[in-house]
């Protein structure tokens, strides 16, 4: 249970630079959106917005949820225009898979989905036929957080050299997710004591300054602290910071082309966490930006056991 842990991370990256974030307080109905017709593999899907007046850009990530063998997915972490009504994109995952959706702005994260399964299709034209390799890794210790523990993450370079300010993001289906935080480049590791209801799922992801994807971790479960004792759980430097500045916005994208995100291969046991989640996310935080990364496994593995299948 305690031993050392590799996820099979996913990533994309689409060449396009993210919205800058200033986070402010979270607002009364918050902002959320829904699929106008159930996504399904290789079709348009389009999202509709709602809630709080939007924000002209953000960022839209989206990240699968399960694990694939080969795990061919990649993030999608871009910024969008969001003034309009909604919008539309091609669903480049495998039916019967699944992935979660939250969007991020000056105002904070929009509500997040629950996970969401894509519909089957007999067209396969769209799917990546090769296993993805995120541009940079990340590994978390232990294997998943328990509330109010400290929770270890450090990132690697993987096949491009992560460059700082790494941002990372938790993402709770159903739930308030929130930005971990953003390492600065003087370090690369960070704690994060997670303010998440025990039984809360999280997804971790990261992001680099020039957009580059270092995968995600599963689905978490957050456990719930016996009294708050937190057991076996080194503790390293780093405290979380409110996000300072980020990208810049570049209008634009919508697109498509991708970039190679990643996919790690490995996998670890399994936790209690691919269930279906209900995140409750009781956590605070502040709540961020982008970045991307992705894996799991104790400090002493290295980025090349990551990225093997
Ligand atoms: C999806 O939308 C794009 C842009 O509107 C369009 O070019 C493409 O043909 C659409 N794809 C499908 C499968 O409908
Ligand atoms: C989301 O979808 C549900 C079910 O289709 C619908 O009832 C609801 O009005 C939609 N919400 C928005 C904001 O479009
Ligand atoms: C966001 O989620 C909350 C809690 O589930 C809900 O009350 C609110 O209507 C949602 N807002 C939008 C815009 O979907
Ligand atoms: C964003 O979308 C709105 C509404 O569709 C449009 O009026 C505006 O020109 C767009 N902005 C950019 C920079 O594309
Ligand atoms: C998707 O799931 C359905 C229901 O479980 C199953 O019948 C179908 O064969 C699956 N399709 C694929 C492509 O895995
Ligand atoms: C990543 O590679 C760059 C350039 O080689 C190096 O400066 C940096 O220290 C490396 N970062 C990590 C986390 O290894
Ligand atoms: C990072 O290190 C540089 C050089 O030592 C220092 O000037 C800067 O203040 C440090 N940043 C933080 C956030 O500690
Ligand atoms: C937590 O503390 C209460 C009161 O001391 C005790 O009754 C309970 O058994 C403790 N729970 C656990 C899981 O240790
Ligand atoms: C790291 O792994 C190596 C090789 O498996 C092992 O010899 C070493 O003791 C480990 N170091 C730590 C700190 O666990």
């Amino acid at each position: 249970m305690r031993a050392p842990k590799l996820y099979a991370p996913a990533a994309f990256l689409l060449p396009i630079v993210l919205l800058s974030v200033l986070i402010c307080p979270v607002n009364a109905t918050g902002r959320g959106f829904n699929f106008t017709s159930p996504p399904t593999q290789c079709k348009n899907a389009t999202l509709q917005f709602a809630g709080d007046k939007p924000v002209s850009f953000t960022d839209l990530i989206i990240i699968p949820t399960g694990t694939l063998h080969p795990e061919t997915r990649r993030i999608t972490w871009i910024a969008i225009n969001s003034t309009g009504s909604g919008y539309t994109f091609p669903i480049t995952y495998p039916g019967n898979s699944s992935f979660v959706i939250s969007t991020i702005d000056t105002a904070g994260f929009s509500n997040t989905t629950l996970k969401i399964t894509v519909e089957p299709s007999d067209d396969a034209s769209c799917l990546n036929p090769t296993q993805t390799v995120p541009d940079f890794t990340f590994s978390v210790d232990p294997p998943a957080p328990t509330q109010a523990c400290p929770f270890n993450i450090e990132y690697r370079n993987g096949s491009k050299a992560a460059k700082p300010p790494v941002t990372f993001v938790g993402l709770v289906p159903g739930g308030q997710s929130l930005q971990i935080t953003q390492l600065d480049g003087n370090t690369t590791t960070l704690t994060w004591t997670p303010k998440l209801a025990p039984g809360s799922q999280v997804v971790i992801a990261a992001q680099d300054s020039v957009n580059d994807i270092g995968g995600s971790t599963d689905l978490l479960t957050v456990a719930g602290s016996a009294n708050f004792t937190c057991s076996g759980t080194a503790t390293t430097s780093s405290t979380a910071s409110l996000p300072t500045k980020t990208g810049i916005i570049a209008p634009g994208g919508g697109g498509g082309g991708g970039e190679g995100g990643g996919e790690g291969g490995g996998e670890g046991g399994e936790e209690g966490g691919s269930g279906e989640g209900e995140g409750e996310g009781s956590g605070s935080s502040t709540s961020g930006s982008k970045g991307n990364g992705g894996t799991t496994g104790a400090s002493n593995t290295s980025a090349a056991a990551i990225l093997q299948t």
